[in-house]
């Protein structure tokens, strides 16, 4: 039989519970042993739906269990720091929800801790695992388009997530537009160099006491001289929106859609197609395929595709487009870099 290795999840909310499942059920080369949520009634209910054979509320049951390889952490962002110190302490390899942490003095400590430690670390940037993002990349690489020169990101959730996640995300940059910063990154194969950021409070007016907006827009300028933007709403009342878009030298690519299945019905009144509605249908196949992936580098030895510096540099990204929408100003990232 297939080694398998023995992993847990931590944090069972609106994305490890999926991961939980996923695990569970159609990863071969991992078995899913412990679960983790601070919530008690959540871990108990999804161990026994999933036939998981351990819950707990402590997180260092997991890391200080011998028996234990690997752990998923999908806590809240404000949690990740402690839990990823914790990871590398025990010698677990860990796959890290995004963002990797809240702040760069937080992604500094932790970068040259995991180099002490060894850390295998993979960071859930799971578009670069989604078929279409892929696809784009293939393309990009086999000189389809040219040299690229702009990059687009629209990413549109339906609505705010609830207030208490808001409180604990970092805000919109750091947040959400920080999975359009990785593969901006990751598609123009350059680093950014400045930010420009706007924003405002369009629908939620909780978000202000958070500093945090439901809108926004930033310019990038990369390194290699490209340039692009990125759009984030929290306002999309029609469904779950990701798309961009390459423009090379030589041709354009255009990444993603609306659509969840591909028919229209037409009738009499007009032609109606649906819309995908959240993350875990629009990225149900990026979600299976990085975890796969990260077990797979585990068992294989190769290092996983989006590391803790990957991690660090979209951080590096996001929070310089925040502090360029709290000063108004393009911010450059010459002076904030920390790798
Ligand atoms: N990759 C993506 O597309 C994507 C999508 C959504 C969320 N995320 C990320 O996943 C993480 C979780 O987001 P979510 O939307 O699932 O959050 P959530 O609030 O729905 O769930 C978080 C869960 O963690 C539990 N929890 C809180 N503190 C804990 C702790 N110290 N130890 C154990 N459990 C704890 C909570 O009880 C809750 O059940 C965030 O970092 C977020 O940025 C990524």
């Amino acid at each position: 039989m297939n080694r398998k290795i023995r992993c847990a999840v931590i944090g069972l909310g609106r994305l490890g519970y999926w991961h939980a499942v996923n695990v569970k059920t159609k990863i071969q080369s991992a078995e899913l042993v412990y679960i983790c949520d601070r919530n008690e009634e959540l871990a108990k209910k999804v161990s026994i739906e999933l036939d998981v054979p351990n819950f707990t509320t402590n997180p260092s049951d997991i890391f200080y269990n011998d028996r234990i390889e690997a752990v998923i952490i999908a806590s809240p962002t404000s949690t990740h720091f402690e839990l990823l110190k914790e990871a590398a302490f025990s010698n677990k390899a860990v796959f890290v929800e995004k963002p990797l942490v809240s702040n760069l003095d937080e992604a500094k400590e932790i970068f040259e801790i995991m180099k002490r430690h060894n850390t295998i670390c993979q960071v859930g940037f799971m578009r670069r695992f989604d078929p279409a993002y892929a696809e784009a990349k293939k393309r990009i690489l086999r000189g389809d388009i040219g040299k690229p020169i702009y990059f687009r990101g629209i990413s549109r959730d339906p609505a705010s997530p609830p207030e208490e996640f808001i409180k604990n995300s970092g805000g919109i940059f750091i947040d959400m537009a920080i999975h359009d910063f990785d593969i901006a990154r990751y598609l123009m194969e350059s680093d950014v160099e400045a930010v420009s950021a706007h924003g405002k409070v369009l629908k939620y007016p909780f978000m202000s006491k958070y500093q945090d907006v439901d809108q926004s827009l930033c310019y990038l300028e990369f390194e290699s001289g490209a340039v692009g933007d990125v759009e984030s709403s929290r306002n999309a009342h029609y469904g779950y929106d990701i798309r961009a878009e390459v423009i090379g030298t030589e041709g354009t690519i255009f990444i993603g859609g609306l659509r969840q299945h591909n028919i229209q019905v037409l009738t009499s009144s007009g032609a109606v197609h649906d819309i995908v509605q959240d993350f875990p249908t629009r990225f149900k196949d990026a979600y299976y395929l990085e975890l796969e992936d990260f077990f797979n580098a585990l068992l294989e030895g190769y290092q996983p595709k989006v590391t803790v510096e990957d991690g660090v540099k979209a951080q590096e990204i996001a929070v310089a487009a925040q502090e360029s929408f709290f000063k108004q100003e393009k911010v450059s990232l010459k002076t904030s870099k920390i790798l």
